[in-house]
């Protein structure tokens, strides 16, 4: 693999924006979108603990796309004061998501606010991810096809990041937005296509924000227990393209896993195999 360090950038006007990132698909991190923002200096994980400790929360393990009847389901549910203590007190696997945190405490979105950077912006729909020490997100790129702006908040986080062109060096799954590669563990005599790829590896500290445009691969891991925020935007080239994404996860790979199970990770798994071999031959 060859990745390179990420450009970090302030100051920034919406036209450079809009033209050097936005319209290239060129992700970045940007340093100052989070100063002044209240949730920078405000969510702590003991405010957090002390306004909503009370929630019982969903989470899961590194597990919870493992083929069978618990696909895609949380591992269990706790009070969400608990599991910040959890994250807090040293590695644990478990991470939120999926949980609409601010359907419960709506408040928390005055504390911060939509990047002027750009627009097209799904206001009603800021997600929160929470991760302990060791915590990882396989690579994959996002179902609904949103370009995402992700604010990490207390602790740092790496990201690697691929284009969308990279997807056969992979290992990509058809019809998921799934690679087979586990970047924690990479194997390159599985996958030998794996040491083309290029992409960025990135340190994503307290405050800072990283735009990563859609369809980019990306893999997550938390090097300390924290949490990130990620707002999405939508123009109306990816709101079709995540529309028919979404389907065909529902439809096609969530049928198929319950009816064949490991025969259809199999199948998945070969076929990434096969175009992964048709790229380093070509
Ligand atoms: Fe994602």
């Amino acid at each position: 693999m060859k990745l390179q360090a990420i450009e970090r950038v302030s100051g920034l006007t919406r036209k450079d924006f809009e033209e050097e990132y936005l319209r290239k698909n060129k992700p970045v991190v940007i340093t100052d979108v989070a100063t002044q923002w209240e949730a920078t200096e405000k969510w702590t994980f003991k405010w957090l603990q002390d306004n909503y400790g009370h929630l019982e929360v969903p989470l899961y393990d590194n597990k919870f796309r493992e083929p069978g009847e618990n696909y895609l389901t949380p591992k269990i549910k706790m009070p969400f004061g608990d599991y910040l203590e959890i994250i807090q007190e040293g590695p644990t696997e478990l991470r939120m998501f999926l949980y609409n945190i601010f359907k419960y405490a709506p408040e928390l979105m005055d504390d911060f606010s939509m990047p002027t950077l750009t627009d097209g912006w799904l206001n009603k729909v800021p997600m929160m991810f929470f991760g302990g020490q060791g915590a990882k997100v396989d690579l994959h790129y996002d179902l609904d096809c949103a370009s995402i702006f992700i604010t990490h908040f207390q602790t740092t986080k790496k990201v690697i990041l691929f284009g969308p062109d990279q997807g056969d060096y992979l290992y990509q799954h058809p019809f998921t937005v799934q690679s087979e590669v586990k970047l924690d563990a990479p194997d390159f005599e599985k996958h030998p296509a794996l040491q083309h790829a290029t992409g960025y590896d990135i340190d994503l500290a307290h405050g800072e924000t990283l735009f990563m445009p859609h369809l980019w691969w990306h893999y997550m891991y938390y090097t300390k227990g924290g949490f990130s925020l990620s707002l999405r935007r939508h123009s109306p080239y990816t709101f079709a393209r995540g529309s028919f994404n979404v389907a065909r996860h529902f439809v096609v790979d969530k049928g198929m896993n319950m009816v064949l199970g490991e025969k259809w990770t199999n199948f998945k798994a070969n076929q990434a195999q096969k175009r992964a071999s048709a790229v380093i031959t070509s």
